[in-house]
């Protein structure tokens, strides 16, 4: 399997730390954003990892992550020249992974768990996709919300006004090859993007989709300055206890 990283987007939500820079090079306590999915990535045991980004930073990544050999990578670049989407993103790895199944992690979470066991259990399944959703208390509809019935995916909903569970979906999927092709028959939403809830939902309605549940904490630091600071304190916490 081969990773993907999503890294572009104008992050609106983070101005005026955003202006001049990429969220994802932001520091989350001791390191920039970018470093915690690369870890995540390393950890799954994936080894060649796509990072997509947008073009006006592009280079600093390059110059921050260089070869991938400090994270024990092979990292390739590709550029989104416009932000339309997370869908549109993904569908420029369909090169990179040449038929492979990808595991894709959004840029912006942050989050302890090792996906390896998911991984490799995906490798030996035939067709289909993985969501990661998280129980969440009250804040589900900032987020996709996952409807889970007898253990199956029964609808997933971007941020809806009512959500029909606490599972909120996360930055993180694991999909088969035949992504791409799901992509291209994608229509843009309503705010003229590709989206990640409409592309999954292809998998939902074809009853190929898995939910499975982080347990280990997890934020999407770029939803908002609580949400980023409480990234921070999350892994400061994390790296005292060790
Ligand atoms: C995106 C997805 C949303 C998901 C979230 C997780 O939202 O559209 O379904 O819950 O990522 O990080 P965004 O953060 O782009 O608003």
């Amino acid at each position: 399997m081969k990773g993907v990283i999503l890294a572009g987007g104008n992050a609106t939500r983070l101005r005026p730390l955003t202006w001049v820079t990429n969220k994802h090079l932001l520091p989350i306590y001791d390191k920039p954003m970018i470093f915690y999915p690369l870890e995540a990535m390393a950890r799954a045991g994936i080894k060649d990892v796509l990072v997509i980004t947008g073009p006006s930073h592009s280079g600093s990544f390059i110059n921050l992550l260089k070869s991938g050999k400090d994270f024990n990578l092979r990292l390739s670049y590709e550029i989104q020249e416009e932000a339309g989407g997370i869908a549109q993103a993904i569908n420029l790895a369909c090169d990179f992974s040449d038929n492979d199944k990808i595991l894709v992690i959004l840029g912006d979470n942050i989050f302890t768990q090792s996906l390896k066991p998911d991984v490799d259990e995906f490798e030996k399944i035939a067709k289909g996709a993985v969501v990661y959703g998280k129980h969440m208390a009250t804040e589900s509809k900032q987020y996709g919300v996952i409807e889970v019935k007898d253990g199956k995916v029964v609808s997933i909903e971007e941020k809806p006004q009512k959500p029909k569970s606490d599972i909120g979906q996360t930055g993180i999927y694991m999909y088969d090859g035949r992504v791409f092709d799901f992509i291209k028959k994608q229509n843009p939403s309503t705010r003229g993007e590709l989206e990640v809830t409409d592309l999954n939902n292809k998998y939902v309605e074809e009853g190929t989709m898995i939910c499975k549940i982080l347990t280990s904490w997890w934020v999407d630091a770029g939803t908002s300055f609580d949400e980023l600071l409480r990234a921070n304190v999350l892994v400061a916490k994390e790296i005292k206890k060790e």
